[in-house]
């Protein structure tokens, strides 16, 4: 018996992968640039603030002309090793984060003080200000840094 390769795809099933590749291939790259043109359109560049170092203590004064001293705001902290996110979401609380995004180390630069969210410019993953994934395609949240405030003298230790 002759068999044609439609009813050969048929008894086998290939027809549905067939099918499925492009799907799930077009679902994969959509999840890597979210279609999304200019993912920063709605946020703002961070304030850059530079602070001091010493073994592993990074130390920033937050006072009235700091960028960070009312309740919603958030900064880039540049320190001799490195950067952090610094939020502050609500009277003397303070977070610090890693800036780099969980998807493919993008530097985090933006933030939306509509939504208090962090904004990766390269594709538009958004956090929290606790560094949890609010959107994607990042995969997991950023690193937690433990901040503490007293007077006016916030202390992130980095390790
Ligand atoms: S690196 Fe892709 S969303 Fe940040």
């Amino acid at each position: 018996m002759k068999i044609n390769r439609r009813d050969f795809l048929k008894k086998t099933g290939q027809s549905a992968i067939v099918l499925a590749v492009p799907a799930i291939a077009s679902s994969i790259l959509e999840g890597c640039n979210n279609n999304i043109t200019n993912p920063t359109s709605d946020s703002s560049s961070l304030p850059n603030v530079n602070d001091t170092y010493s073994n592993g203590i990074v130390k920033l004064t937050v006072d009235s002309s700091s960028p960070i001293s009312k309740a919603g705001t958030a900064v880039m902290l540049n320190y001799q090793n490195g950067q952090l996110l610094v939020d502050h979401p609500s009277v003397n609380t303070f977070n610090a984060l890693s800036p780099i995004c969980t998807h493919q180390g993008c530097l985090i630069s933006n933030y939306d003080y509509g939504s208090y969210q962090f904004v990766c410019p390269c594709h538009g993953s958004r956090y929290d200000v606790n560094g949890n994934v609010v959107s994607g395609p990042a995969p997991s949240p950023l690193q937690k840094y433990q901040a503490q405030f007293s007077g006016s003298l916030l202390t992130v230790n980095v390790g």
